[in-house]
């Protein structure tokens, strides 16, 4: 402890404190955040600026902007004290009804806005569905790869993190039927399965039908709740895509999450559980945020019932269906030696593994000189501990396995950006 005198001559106590040496073992075994995309990536002097596919973001080329200025005006112009004062913790009836009606038509149940409460993103939803149903030292089981923010959310309730693989029709229903049979045996059965069925974050795959009737059938028999995110479940490219989850159990057993992140805009941070009323009874009981904003709900809700969110979903399907056909056309022409790729039936990701000829490492160098980047497959990896509180960057290297986004940068630098690749893939052979 010292004396200090602070800028107006006045001596003041100074506790010089180590902020990380009294984090808590929950806070530890976390891990810090990854700084990511937007948090101000470093770019050595030297090198050209990437062409990024590093971020899972909308485009900035098709934010509803105008719409949501509208909207916020609407709002304030005929429910001004609704959408200024606390909203309760379910969050604003008018967007779960909304919901209730949108997801009725999709799953083919009848939902009622008690099937929803609106969460702090899809962030939110999980955090609340963790707190609510994991004790410390529960098992749960996600994808590897998966989702890293997730992946922290669920390690906040529970360091035993257990994972089975994803290919390219989704999660391996075989791998998942023997982990829970030696979880079982092992006297620590699994308490929750994280999932993302659905244009799956990393690696873009879609969980094909047949799979996810086993994976309902085997979670029902092994007393295992799905936790289902749909984060991208609304950007297909085409029809036909497999029944979700939920609506294969009519809703028993799953708790589907989903967001306006993807189809309208992350920074309004709208999120929301679908389940079982008992369900949401328990979620929204268990919550300590006082609830979200009740202006974003509006603000949403607003552009959902004048019929403007379906019309942008279709716009946005359109725009990334052709980014993505973009990057697979470019990515034949300059990278198909060296590697190979998914083609993803929607969503914001191609997910590409490197040919055994070439060095991650080598190529995380390169591809940082010839000015494009992507994340490493490294950071989608549960496994590890993290235990380091310091910001992580969602650097390349060490892995075989390339998540490239083409959501978030421009159409026109997606093919510059997919040549540059090819030719730091060219210089990293060996
Ligand atoms: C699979 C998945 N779930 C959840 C999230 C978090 O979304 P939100 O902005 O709704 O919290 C993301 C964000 O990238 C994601 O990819």
């Amino acid at each position: 402890v010292t004396s200090v005198t602070n800028g107006g001559g006045q001596t003041a106590v100074s506790t010089k404190l180590d902020p990380t040496a009294t984090l808590s073992a929950r806070a530890r075994r976390v891990g810090a955040a990854y700084a990511g995309p937007g948090a101000g990536s470093d770019v050595p002097v030297g090198e050209r600026p990437p062409v990024a596919f590093t971020a899972g973001l909308p485009d900035p080329a098709i934010h509803p902007t105008r719409e949501i200025l509208e909207a916020t005006a609407a709002v304030l112009a005929s429910d001004a004290d609704g959408a200024l004062q606390y909203g309760g913790a379910q969050g604003f009836a008018g967007l779960r009804e909304w919901l209730a009606a949108h997801w009725s038509t999709v799953d083919g149940l009848p939902l009622t806005a008690d099937h929803f409460t609106l969460t702090n993103g899809a962030a939110g939803a999980l955090a609340n569905v963790c707190d609510t149903y994991l004790n410390d030292g529960d098992a749960v089981i996600v994808e590897e790869f998966s989702f890293p923010g997730s992946v922290r959310a669920i390690r906040a309730a529970t360091p035993h993190v257990r994972t089975v693989p994803v290919d390219g029709d989704g999660l391996d229903v075989d791998a998942l039927a023997s982990l829970l049979q030696r979880l079982d045996r092992a006297g620590t059965p699994a308490r929750m399965l994280y999932t993302i069925p659905t244009f799956q974050n990393p690696t873009g795959s879609t969980l094909d039908a047949d799979r996810r009737r086993e994976l309902v059938e085997l979670c029902a028999r092994h007393r295992v709740l799905i936790v289902e995110d749909a984060a991208y479940a609304e950007l297909p490219f085409h029809d036909g895509l497999p029944a979700s989850l939920y609506s294969l159990t009519g809703g028993a057993n799953v708790v589907r999450i989903g967001t306006a992140s993807k189809i309208v805009a992350p920074g309004l941070r709208v999120g929301w559980c679908q389940a079982a009323p008992e369900v949401i009874g328990a979620l929204v009981a268990t919550r300590p945020d006082m609830g979200t904003s009740p202006l974003t709900h509006r603000v949403v809700a607003e552009l959902a019932t004048s019929g403007f969110l379906d019309r942008h979903i279709v716009q946005a399907r359109e725009h990334y269906a052709h980014k993505s056909r973009i990057m697979l056309e470019a990515l034949t022409r300059h990278c198909g030696e060296v590697a190979s790729w998914n083609d993803p039936d929607g969503g914001f990701f191609v997910w590409a593994t490197l040919a055994d000829s070439i060095d991650p490492s080598r190529l995380a160098a390169l591809t940082a000189e010839e000015g494009v980047s992507y994340v490493g497959g490294q950071v989608f990896v549960s496994d590890a501990e993290p235990e380091s509180t310091a910001w992580r960057h969602w650097t390349p290297g060490e892995s075989r396995y390339l998540r490239l986004a083409f959501s978030y940068v421009a159409e026109s630098s997606i093919a510059e950006g997919i040549a540059r690749l090819g030719r730091a893939l060219d210089r990293a052979r060996r």
